[in-house]
């Protein structure tokens, strides 16, 4: 639930740029890194609110969205780490055309904040983000260095975090392309002899169609598909819960990782996974 505060802010608030505010407001400086993905991942990057928690933990509690549009995105933050719950309103406003972005803080801790990143493509497989830190009045002399060593250093983690995200999501698209070619292949996929598999662990198996884990779960060998239908996140890390789910590290979808169902009715379920098959103490993945 927002507060009457929140609301009221949220209602101010304008879904374009405004690039003159930064006149009004002091630079503090800046963080500029190349980032070895393409243009294509960093912006749908940047529109992604829903990675926030679950990527960047220590920067994001929990995120809930307020709107969204081409325009970007605005949410709810909580700010972890606190004694009380403690939120921020947070808004990122994209200029698609121009590959770039401002987020801003309009409510909670660090009102007035706010960032500005271009994005610039240097190849087909690296781009240069110059990320540049506006508070709303300049800080007292001393406190101007260590704010921006902070701020520098959370946006490096950031972007530690975020370039498994695109690398990851890059190379699942990739993936996805082939195995689609690979479909209505009818074959068997070796997973190993039961009497060397290890029970306690998950096996990935790439197959001419897919990615599936094997695994044990409730005493009996099963499989489920590694990759997540929101956005084809990976899976096999996702233990499962004792409520027999897995759960998306990107987004945190979750699943039955037994019948593929998905938890939320806007997300489809799992792929089917191939039939698991015993022969001469071999298990197989069969696709028929
Ligand atoms: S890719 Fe988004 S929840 Fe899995
Ligand atoms: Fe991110």
């Amino acid at each position: 639930m927002l507060t009457e505060l929140e609301q009221e802010k949220i209602a101010a608030r304008a879904n374009t740029i405004d690039y003159d505010r930064v006149a009004s407001l002091h630079y503090l400086g800046n963080y500029v890194r190349r980032l070895p993905t393409n243009m294509a991942r960093m912006m749908e990057n940047a529109y992604d609110w829903e990675h926030l928690p679950y990527v960047h933990p220590s920067s994001f509690a929990s995120i809930d969205l307020v709107a969204s549009g081409s325009w970007g995105w605005r949410a709810r933050i909580g700010v972890p780490g606190g004694l009380e719950p403690t939120y921020q309103m947070l808004d990122l406003l994209v200029d698609a055309e121009k590959n770039y972005w401002v987020s801003t803080v309009f409510n909670g801790p660090g009102e007035g904040i706010e960032i500005h990143t271009q994005a610039t493509t240097l190849n087909e497989d690296e781009i240069e983000v110059d990320v540049r830190f506006y508070l709303p009045e300049a800080p007292g002399d001393d406190a101007s260095a260590s704010i921006l060593s902070y701020m520098q250093s959370q946006y490096a983690t950031l972007y530690d975090e975020d370039i498994d995200l695109m690398q990851g999501r890059q190379s699942a698209l990739e993936d996805r392309s082939r195995w689609r070619a690979g479909k209505n292949a009818r074959c068997e996929t070796r997973v190993g002899a039961l009497s060397e598999l290890d029970r306690t662990k998950t096996h990935t198996i790439e197959t001419e169609t897919g990615r599936y884990c094997v695994r044990v779960w409730q005493d009996e060998w099963i499989a489920h598909s590694a990759v997540c239908p929101h956005q084809l996140g990976p899976l096999q890390d996702s233990e499962i819960d004792p409520e027999g789910r897995i759960t998306c590290p990107w987004h945190g979808y979750q699943f039955d990782a037994l019948s593929g169902e998905s938890r939320l009715t806007e997300c489809p379920a799992l792929a089917k996974a191939p039939e698991l098959i015993v022969r001469d103490g071999e298990l197989f993945l069969l696709e028929a």
